[in-house]
């Protein structure tokens, strides 16, 4: 959370600060500020979105070559003008942006108030700024960058920073520990940030830096080094990623763009991976542990938010494909419970940013306690990608919108081809069903273009009917109880409307209660060996009036005559059905928000990228 640029060169810093800050807003929408060198130090900063700090400095006619900017996700102190980074140093010589948490800082700030230090913000931040301008100013001999050092060395916690100091006109001091940050290198420009993103149009040269790493950034230079002053020598890697990618190509938002996206990052995520005229999977990144992966005693998948959803699809994929145990755990608990946890045992991380603090914690851990650890991340360059023992990248290009839809069927696709692969080589599945499900999953793509070009009017239509809905309850069986979850975290996200998702069978010890002629009940009946079950559940429903909208498969007529609203969907095999079935609750929840009138891309109070514990 929170996302931080940073520019040095011939350009104007104000203008390429507030088009990176705009691209990293998926981080944190509280607030946006900048600082400017110019002879001075010029702060514009205030509560709100990038727009309004764009006007400030427009209307302030803030001019330099260098500076640094920050989007912010409060965690310390409301998100107003005061707290909104940058924060300065008491004599205003120092200005630092800072994307983390500093736990100790409480114990900091009184040390530095009983020294004489005024503060004017609550943040862990402004400790930072002051912290340094009194080491830098009191110790003797020491320079700037040994000030950071020894600065940091005093701080519990995590950060991607970014310093200017008046002194120092034409540098640009950065740091990361456990928050994400690089370092694009331009000709005689020098860019920083959080992610890639505000950098491609300008260079694709990068160069990512590691936790315990600061640098020293010019112009014309930039020199690495450890924050114990080891100088470190760093590749420098060619990004990827096009400008096309990260644009709306005119759609109204992001989400929209990426939900119809998805036959082609789908395709996208399988190329050159499943061949279908050889029968076979080959997934490169983790060749070399193939075998640990088949001898796997099991497997512990750790992710969070919508990354958690397609886990669980995962753990369904592997026992049924592969017969190999799977637990799925929340990143966040899994760390602090003394995991069981070791040798012989496959930790799976899913994380699209790749970022994610609790699932970085966890990856960590199981890698201590000498579980083989692989990565199913979307961002190529990552630190969970990075972390890994090995991997397999989702390709399903940048995703912008805060609400995950591309990157779960992508996750969940990539899930499929391991399991898929695993069960091939243990033998659990024979090369006749194989063939099935490897010829099944090549059709997958045709089919959610198909859901998108065939229900998208109707789905919409639909939204308008439910868009002041209170509640809603999410229900399905097997492969479809985690998309049940993921309907319903969607529908929250972006609309903010109460919604729950539940194995069906399970309505009945609870969630029943609820159900009165006010609530609509989504149904994904889409699950051919739970169809019966399904519709037992369905007839439950009625019974209390609930008002029954289905996702189906086209030729499931029971349940069309049961439903109030239904979407018929093309069929596919029971395992790959979540990658369908989650299309029309995507576009559900899309047109709900926007008719509620909410921020599709941006809702309130969340972060894309959550790199704080
Ligand atoms: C945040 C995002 C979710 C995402 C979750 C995990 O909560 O808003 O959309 O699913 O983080 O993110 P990750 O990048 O690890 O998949």
């Amino acid at each position: 959370m929170c996302g931080i640029v940073g520019y040095v060169g011939d350009r104007e810093a104000g203008e390429v600060l507030v088009k990176g800050l705009k691209r990293l807003e998926y981080r944190g929408y509280d607030s946006a500020g900048v600082a400017i060198m110019n002879g001075r130090m010029s702060i514009q900063k205030g509560k709100g979105k990038v727009v309004n700090l764009e006007k400030g400095i427009f209307a302030n006619g803030l001019k330099g070559h260098i500076g640094i900017g920050h989007t912010r996700w409060a965690t310390h102190g409301e998100p107003n003008d005061v707290n909104s980074h940058p924060h300065m140093s008491q004599s205003g010589n120092i200005a630092v942006v800072h994307n983390g948490i500093i736990e100790n800082y409480t114990s900091l700030k009184k040390k530095l108030i009983e020294r004489g230090r005024t503060f004017s913000s609550q943040t862990d931040t402004e400790i930072i700024a002051q912290l340094l301008e009194e080491i830098y100013t009191t110790s003797k001999d020491v320079t700037f960058e040994q000030a950071i050092q020894l600065t940091l060395k005093q701080i519990v916690g995590t950060y991607g920073l970014a310093i200017v100091n008046i002194e120092f006109p034409d540098k640009i001091f950065i740091a990361r520990k456990g928050s994400p940050l690089l370092l694009g290198v331009g000709e005689n420009e020098m860019f920083i940030a959080s992610d890639a993103s505000p950098i491609v149009e300008y260079t694709n040269k990068v160069v990512y830096l590691d936790d315990g790493e600061m640098a020293v950034v010019d112009k014309y230079s930039y020199e690495v080094k450890t924050i114990d002053d080891i100088a470190l020598t760093k590749e420098v890697h060619e990004l990827a990623i096009s400008i096309d990618a990260i644009e709306k190509a005119g759609y109204p938002h992001f989400m929209l763009k990426e939900i119809f996206e998805q036959p082609r990052s789908i395709a996208d995520c399988m190329r050159g991976r499943v061949n279908v005229k050889e029968n076979t999977i080959q997934l490169g990144g983790i060749a070399d542990v193939m075998e640990e992966l088949v001898n796997a005693k099991r497997i512990v998948i750790a992710a969070c938010g919508t990354s958690w959803h397609s886990g669980l699809v995962g753990e369904y994929l592997f026992e049924h494909l592969a017969k190999t145990p799977v637990e799925v755990e929340y990143a966040s608990e899994f760390r602090y419970r003394d995991p069981l946890i070791g040798e012989g045992d496959v930790m799976l991380v899913i994380s699209q940013s790749g970022e994610t603090a609790d699932t970085l914690a966890a990856l960590r851990e199981a890698k201590k306690r000498g579980a083989k650890v692989l990565g199913i991340c979307n961002v190529v360059g990552s630190t969970i990608s990075r972390e890994t023992d090995a991997g397999v990248f989702t390709h399903a290009g940048p995703e912008i919108g805060v609400a995950s839809t591309k990157a779960f069927t992508a996750q969940v696709v990539v899930l499929t081809m391991m399991a898929l692969a695993t069960g091939m080589k243990k033998g659990t599945i024979s090369k006749k069903e194989a063939a099935r499900y490897i010829k099944e999953l090549s059709l997958i793509p045709d089919k959610v273009d198909q859901i998108l070009k065939e229900c998208d009017e109707n789905i919409k239509k639909m939204a308008s009917l439910f868009t002041y809905a209170p509640n809603f309850l999410y229900l399905g069986r097997s492969y479809n109880f985690p998309v049940a979850l993921e309907g319903a975290l969607k529908l929250k996200e972006i609309s903010y409307i109460h919604a729950e998702g539940y194995p069906a069978a399970e309505m009945k010890h609870g969630p029943i209660a609820l159900i009165d002629e006010m609530m609509p009940v989504v149904v994904i009946a889409a699950t051919d060996h739970t169809n019966d079950k399904m519709i037992s559940n369905i007839e439950e429903v009625r019974a209390r009036k609930g008002r029954i909208i289905s996702i189906m498969n086209s030729e499931n007529s029971d349940v069309k005559d049961l439903s109030e609203f239904s979407i018929s969907i093309p069929s596919t095999v029971d395992c790959f059905s979540p990658l369908l079935t989650v299309i029309p609750l995507q576009l559900l929840s899309y047109y709900i928000a926007v008719n509620r009138g909410c921020n599709v891309d941006q809702p309130r109070n969340l972060a894309k990228s959550v790199t704080v514990e």
